[in-house]
């Protein structure tokens, strides 16, 4: 099947390692154009050189913390200017905060929420522009089901990113922008959270591993793939929709 992402420009925020970065070259791969940002400067940089690997488009990095809006919008407003229009808008990066504490919910909502009005509200009249404009939100399943962790900012700020991003569908079907989310469960990746986890303790990440139908976590890449058919032209008929993408982790129905 053609993806129809030939010459599509795309911004995702968080796009230096995981899931943001394989989103990158994933799309590069299809022949998108490609502004991304992060905070650390060696990686992006690491990651223009993997991402301009897979294609020949445009690919460029900017150094921006979603913390601050200042910086979040002058990011759109660059990747823009570099890209000479936007197609495709991922909002893929995370405050990842699940300490409960106030300055936890407070990076939740910066990154995980404010971050993606600010990036929909830069490139909105560009989007209107596209013959094919797709916003898409990376939620988590947390937004969904307990995992057993104390309460936190992490489901709740997802679960208002899909509110949003419902809002979003209904205000501009019109303009011919669709928004979906899409929510991964476990992904393991070299140097992740779940990376992580399986050092600290081992057990827990066998346990969950165990629990998932296919007997493993899932790989960014799994992801970037559902990221990439949604927000192509080839997945159209898909708008306001809250899609998994969890191997069956969760048991539910819907
Ligand atoms: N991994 C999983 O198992 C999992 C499961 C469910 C949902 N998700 C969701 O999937 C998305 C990506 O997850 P991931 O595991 O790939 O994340 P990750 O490894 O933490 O990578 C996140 C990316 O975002 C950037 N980033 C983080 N905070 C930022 C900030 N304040 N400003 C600018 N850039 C920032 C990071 O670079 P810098 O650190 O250099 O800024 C990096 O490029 C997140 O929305 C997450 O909630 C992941």
């Amino acid at each position: 099947m053609e993806l129809g992402l030939k010459g599509k420009k795309a911004i995702i925020t968080g796009g230096s390692r995981g899931i943001g970065l394989h989103t990158g070259m994933l799309l590069a791969q299809e022949g998108c154009c490609i502004a991304f940002c992060a905070r650390g400067q060696p990686e992006i940089d690491a990651a223009i050189d993997k991402i301009g690997g897979q294609g020949n488009g445009t690919v460029v990095g900017f150094q921006a913390d979603l913390e601050d809006g200042d910086a979040t919008r002058a990011f759109v407003s660059k990747a823009i200017e570099a890209l000479g229009g936007v197609d495709i808008l991922v909002h893929n990066a995370s405050g990842f905060d699940m300490s409960g504490d106030e300055a936890g919910w407070m990076r939740s909502f910066q990154v995980d929420m404010m971050a993606g009005v600010r990036v929909v509200e830069e490139s909105l009249e560009h989007l209107k522009q596209s013959e094919s404009a797709s916003i898409t939100f990376v939620g988590s399943m947390a937004s969904k089901f307990h995992f057993g962790r104390p309460p936190s900012s992490y489901g709740a700020a997802k679960g208002a990113m899909r509110v949003y991003a419902n809002e979003l569908a209904q205000a501009h079907g019109k303009h011919g922008i669709r928004a979906n989310v899409i929510s991964p469960g476990a992904v393991w990746f070299e140097g992740g959270s779940w990376d992580q986890r399986k050092i600290e303790n081992p057990k827990f990440y066998a346990s969950v591993e165990k629990g998932i139908p296919l007997g493993r976590l899932g790989t960014a890449d799994e992801i970037a793939r559902a990221i990439a058919f949604v927000a192509s032209p080839a997945g159209i008929w898909i708008n306001a929709a809250h899609i998994a993408a969890d191997g069956g982790q969760v048991a539910s129905v819907d």
